[in-house]
């Protein structure tokens, strides 16, 4: 570690300084002050003296007020969520949130967007088919399926990407992040903000790097003992059903904008009548427009919509008529909006898939020999989650036959003291990453704190808080830490129409004269709908 580290230090010297300039072909929706720079780092930190480097492409949006305290780097998770397009569409979310004060930069890890590809397929059938992450319980058939895929794909990636499969990993993008802060020069000192995936970047970086942290909040956590150790993440999950029966609860709580609200039926009934629609799809699809409904696509809508009750409404709907047996237009563009279906969002989605079983599985540790060996795994899962257990077997099923291995992988047990210490935030009800794992990440790290938003959806960003821009801000501001557990009010309910741009402008109305010009010049945008991605995390 010593020797890695020195080398390190040197590199950094040369590279030190990062150009920006403007980026190149920015579309009209991305804020005009976003910045870019072409960054190199070394293409392997295991390699003493290897002088071949990766470039990495940066994006930065300067601080409001100016001049900056320095940068916060921020990783939207996945992984594989694109770095300019994550940081331009949330950019006055991020920028009111993280406190106005530090520029935000983010880039695509190894693996994914622009840096080194984990290709997989050239063949745009086969790609078509990586694609389709059919439900294990799709069919009596589709688990044995779905792990032949995974052989396929496992032996197709190696193939294709065997030169630099090893070089992604978590391990090695924590030290990128480290390069970057270097390449800054600044304090030195790590300022970042990690989503979903991007939480267990964080974790991995404070524990390799704890001596220069200074501020970390881990967003929507994943359990990283599981990450890297467990043939499959299990706790993510667990409080997937609970958000699935909160479509139903909170459409009767608020019933002004629930379609399903209309007939008068209880929330329990709606949920029964969900539940005997999925299955009877499996047997009876149904034509909506140009999409075949079946038990497959009603599963991929539904898990899309699980990550923000902005698309409630719109699940509602779609929902309702499927109950009615009725086939609208509407309902063929709300599927439109969640299921990808021209080619290029299916390049899209394979690159995303190729990345992201690129980082976890290489990072992942146990492989099995057999579908037998993985069935107890898959009964677990099963268990844990109704909804979302067969949803995510596939991509579980790939990992397990992976044929990388990151070159280096954090194996330590995420017990550390940071210098400063962080912040671990989660919703109380997140279908992705539960509550659950960011109490037992923040068991490990001294100090740290952490702080619930009440409400549903994945991450701090699916719920609109006033609260939580202040605990926020202030901890990036000024390091205050809210009391460990502190719960956080949302501002916006589910199916109220109310999004952070509505409650920034409020907020920003009652402390007119203070903050509204901050604010200024930053479009929020209307709702940040769901992007239209496969299951990602
Ligand atoms: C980064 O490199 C690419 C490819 O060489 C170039 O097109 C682009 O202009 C560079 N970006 C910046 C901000 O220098
Ligand atoms: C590495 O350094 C050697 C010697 O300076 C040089 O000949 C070679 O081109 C360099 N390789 C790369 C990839 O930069
Ligand atoms: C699998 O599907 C059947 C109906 O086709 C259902 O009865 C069963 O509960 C499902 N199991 C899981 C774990 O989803
Ligand atoms: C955290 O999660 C890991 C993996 O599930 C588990 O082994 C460990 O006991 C948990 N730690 C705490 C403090 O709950
Ligand atoms: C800044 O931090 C100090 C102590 O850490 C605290 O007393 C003060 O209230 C904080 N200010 C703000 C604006 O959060």
């Amino acid at each position: 570690m010593f020797s890695i580290f020195f080398i390190l230090l040197s590199a950094a010297a040369v590279e030190a300084g990062i150009a920006w300039g403007e980026c190149n072909d920015l579309p009209d929706t991305m804020p005009s002050t976003m910045q870019c720079a072409n960054f190199s780092v070394p293409l392997d930190y295991t390699t003493g003296y290897s002088n071949q480097s990766l470039t990495l492409q940066l994006a930065r949006l300067p601080a409001a007020v100016q001049p900056a305290r320095g940068s916060i780097l921020l990783n939207f998770g996945g992984p594989g969520a694109t770095a300019r397009a994550s940081l331009g569409s949330l950019s006055s979310t991020l920028m009111v949130m993280s406190g106005m004060e530090h520029d935000l930069v983010a880039f695509d890890p190894r693996g994914t967007g622009n840096t080194i590809p984990i290709r997989c397929h050239d063949d745009l059938g086969l790609l078509q088919q990586a694609f389709e992450l059919i439900p294990t319980n799709a069919s009596d058939t589709a688990l044995g399926s779905v792990w032949a895929r995974g052989t396929l794909d496992a032996q197709e990636c190696y193939e294709a990407s065997r030169e630099t499969g090893s070089l992604v990993g978590t391990a090695f993008v924590a030290r990128d992040l480290m390069e970057v802060v270097d390449g800054l020069e600044g304090d030195g000192m790590l300022r970042y903000w990690g989503f979903s995936y991007g939480t267990t970047l964080g974790a991995t970086v404070a524990a390799m790097f704890p001596e220069r942290i200074d501020k970390i909040i881990l967003d929507g956590v994943q359990n990283p003992h599981e990450y890297y150790h467990d043939v499959a993440d299990f706790e993510e999950w667990f409080d997937s059903d609970k958000v699935v029966s909160g479509i139903f609860q909170t459409c009767v709580a608020l019933p002004e904008n629930c379609a399903l609200a209309q007939d008068g039926v209880s929330a329990e009934i709606l949920e029964e009548q969900f539940w005997d629609l999925l299955y009877r799809l499996k047997y009876e699809p149904v034509v909506v427009g140009r999409f075949k409904v079946d038990y497959v696509l009603l599963k991929a809508v539904v898990s899309q919509s699980l990550y923000d009750s902005a698309a409630w409404p719109a699940t509602a709907l779609l929902l309702r008529g499927l109950f009615n047996g009725e086939a609208t237009s509407d309902m063929e563009s709300i599927i439109a909006a969640f299921y990808p279906i021209t080619i290029e969002d299916v390049l899209d989605q394979a690159g995303l898939i190729a990345g992201r079983s690129g980082i976890h599985c290489s990072d992942n540790i146990p492989r099995a020999e057999s579908l037998d060996a993985m069935l107890p795994a898959v009964e677990r899962l099963y268990d844990i989650s109704r909804f979302m257990g067969d949803v995510v077997t596939g991509a579980q099923l790939i990992c397990s036959q992976w044929r990388f291995a990151a070159k280096e992988r954090y194996t330590g047990d995420f017990h550390v003291t940071t210098a400063n210490p962080m912040l671990i935030v989660s919703t109380q009800l997140d279908a992705h990453t539960p509550l659950r794992s960011a109490y037992n990440v923040s068991s490990g790290f001294e100090g740290s704190r952490v702080l619930e938003v009440e409400g549903y959806g994945h991450s701090s960003l699916a719920v609109p808080s006033l609260c939580t821009i202040d605990k926020i801000s202030a901890y990036f501001n000024n390091g205050t830490l809210p009391e460990h557990g502190f719960a956080c009010e949302a501002s916006a309910q589910p199916y109220s129409g109310i999004g952070w741009d509505d409650i920034i402008n409020a907020g920003a109305e009652r402390k007119r004269g203070t903050t509204s010009s901050r604010i200024g010049g930053y479009v929020i945008p209307r709702s940040y709908a769901p992007a239209r991605h496969a299951m990602h995390i």
